[in-house]
């Protein structure tokens, strides 16, 4: 792959990147566009959710059972209407919504199926915490007549063609992998675009750093509790980051390196996180971070979806910790 310097903007990286593969389709770049945009747009809002009135709750529940904020909304009708009007996607999944997105019949012509969680860490929002948009992308199913079949969008994790999330902290930053590196693009707000900031980020090997909601370790496994136990010893030199919003803490281990840990729990006893729009995607960045993601059985990239909805146990970083943690599981 070409070599691009830092500053180079987003639509050159994503132009001159698919002019290396004359298969990709006009309809991917505008796709990336279109994610791009939305994000801008999101990004706007979130900076000012104080004074657009968009802090607090909707009053209403999503269908997994949780609150929904007014900026869920905001982000997932910001996304949807991006996408369905660019004509690129034939269907869509949300998890703001229970079924998947039918796309009005004059734009299903779109060659892909796009995956997200809108806003992810929302309840975040009124503390001005780092929250973020996470997504995936399949091409349509060969031979689907994009009517929004359910099943085109439960495939496995390695037919993922482009994936990555959009984080909403101190600064907004774009992480994108086309299946060739990882690279993030930070939003220069003074001129309304992303320009590349990290290129091919690579993920330390065995860091030190932890990631977890530690209050509900009694309900862990205690193989995983007796790994936890263990790395805590003083010599060894651990330190834990957890801000409770999984698009913020894994970007953060992206950068610094350090593994997330979202076990199964007597709440959640298959795992809180959603498998196709929260696992996959960074399951997919970070294996082409040279890092590991596992449901504590198998790589989450090789799973298959039964729902769209369908929650997973997350193990998610670089390789050596991901494999322990493994290790330890199957002890
Ligand atoms: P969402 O805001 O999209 O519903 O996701 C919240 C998730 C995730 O971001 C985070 O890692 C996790 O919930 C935190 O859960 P706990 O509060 O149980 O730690
Ligand atoms: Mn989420
Ligand atoms: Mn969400």
């Amino acid at each position: 792959m070409a070599q691009f310097e830092e500053g180079t903007t987003l639509d050159r990286f994503l132009l001159e990147t698919t002019r290396e593969h004359p298969e990709a389709s006009g309809q991917f770049v505008t796709l990336l566009k279109q994610v791009a945009l939305a994000g801008k747009l999101v990004s706007a809002r979130v900076n000012r959710a104080g004074l657009a009135g968009m802090f607090g709750a909707t009053g209403s529940m999503n269908i997994q059972g949780e609150y929904v904020q007014k900026m869920d909304l905001y982000a997932n009708e910001t996304f949807k209407g991006a996408l369905e009007h660019a004509g690129v996607v034939c269907m869509m999944v949300s998890e703001e919504e229970e079924a998947p997105i039918f796309v009005p019949d004059r734009f299903r012509h779109g060659n892909y199926i796009f995956c997200m969680d809108p806003l992810d860490g929302s309840s975040n929002i009124d503390t001005n915490a780092t929250i973020g948009t996470i997504f995936c992308v399949f091409r349509r199913c060969s031979g689907g007549d994009g009517r929004g079949d359910p099943s085109d969008a439960l495939r496995s994790g390695r037919e993922i063609v482009a994936a990555g999330y959009i984080v909403y902290g101190a600064g907004t930053v774009l992480v994108l992998s086309t299946g060739e590196g990882v690279h993030g693009f930070t939003l220069d707000p003074t001129v309304g675009e992303f320009f590349l900031s990290h290129s091919d980020i690579r993920l330390g090997e065995k860091t030190r750093s932890y990631s977890c909601n530690e209050a509900y370790s009694a309900q862990w496994d205690p193989r995983l509790r007796a790994w936890l136990d263990k790395v805590k010893e003083p010599s060894l030199g651990w330190s834990a980051r957890y801000i409770g919003s999984l698009v913020g803490d894994f970007h953060r281990n992206l950068v610094k390196g350090g593994v997330f840990l979202y076990p199964p729990t007597a709440k959640t006893p298959n795992g809180k996180l959603r498998l196709l729009y929260e696992a996959f995607p960074l399951a997919y960045l970070v294996e082409n971070a040279g890092g590991a993601a596992s449901d504590g059985t198998m790589a989450i990239l090789d799973k298959v979806p039964g729902s769209i909805h369908e929650r997973t146990a997350l193990f998610i970083g670089d390789r050596d910790n991901v494999e322990e943690i493994v290790r330890a599981l199957r002890g």
